[in-house]
């Protein structure tokens, strides 16, 4: 694998949805990374599984649920059917990590495990080969256009290694206050998702930004991860 781009729509306009996507699409993006918040485990609320099925008819990229709400397991499903292909769950919302994991896979869906800034790596260490990949929050959730928090840097860096030593190849995300001058970094650090909001979104040309941040992020690719 190299970098896949995840343009984040939470940073979109959401009565011209379609027209977001087909422009990210249209500028290399790779998966479409969708923000479910649900007013609990963040203070924010966004999009449900309605939203997914209608975005659905209008792309065939892959759909990247990132969930974070409280007790994801009673909505996978749900998810799933609108047209996940793959779903992140919070570590910090689930005691049965292992069996939600297993409960995404079996509903045909890749499961991702993400931890929040304040969240150590150490909470993966039991799960570390049984995901299809782990996003690292480098802001935290609720919100687009925050400011990147530079630890998460190193973090990427340990996640990465975390899953080299239980032989696990699954890719690290990386999802918070990414753009086109710190994207380099985190690709170094073993990045290989990458998602963006306000970077792809708040820009007059999204097709272009997408264009230019995927640019930005292959360049920095100096081994295959
Ligand atoms: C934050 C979300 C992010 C957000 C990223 O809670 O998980 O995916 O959309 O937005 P930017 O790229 O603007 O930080
Ligand atoms: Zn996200």
């Amino acid at each position: 694998m190299s970098v896949l781009i995840a343009p984040s729509i939470l940073s979109a306009d959401f009565a011209a949805l379609g027209m977001a996507i087909a422009a990210a699409e249209r500028g290399g993006a790779d998966l479409i990374h969708v923000d479910v918040m649900d007013g609990h485990f963040v203070p924010n609320i966004t999009i449900g599984p309605p939203v997914v099925k209608s975005i659905r008819r209008v792309t065939h990229l892959p759909f990247d649920v990132h969930l974070m709400i409280e007790e994801p397991d009673r909505y996978l499903d749900s998810f799933a059917d609108a047209g996940a292909t793959m779903i992140s769950v919070h570590v910090e919302v689930l005691p049965h990590l292992h069996r939600t994991i297993h409960a995404i896979r079996a509903l045909g869906v890749k499961p991702g495990v993400v931890l929040n800034p304040a969240t150590p790596i150490v909470a993966l260490e039991e799960i570390a080969g049984d995901v299809d990949y782990v996003l690292v929050m480098s802001v935290n959730p609720g919100f687009g256009g925050q400011t990147f928090i530079p630890r998460s840097e190193s973090k990427v860096r340990e996640v990465r290694a975390l899953l080299d030593r239980a032989g696990n190849p699954a890719p690290v995300e990386i999802d918070g206050g990414i753009h086109q001058q710190n994207v380099a970094r985190v690709v170094a650090a073993g990045a290989r998702i990458i998602v963006a909001g306000s970077a792809i979104f708040h820009t007059p040309d999204p097709e272009r930004a997408t264009r230019e941040l995927k640019a930005a992020a292959l360049g920095a690719v100096t081994s295959p991860a």
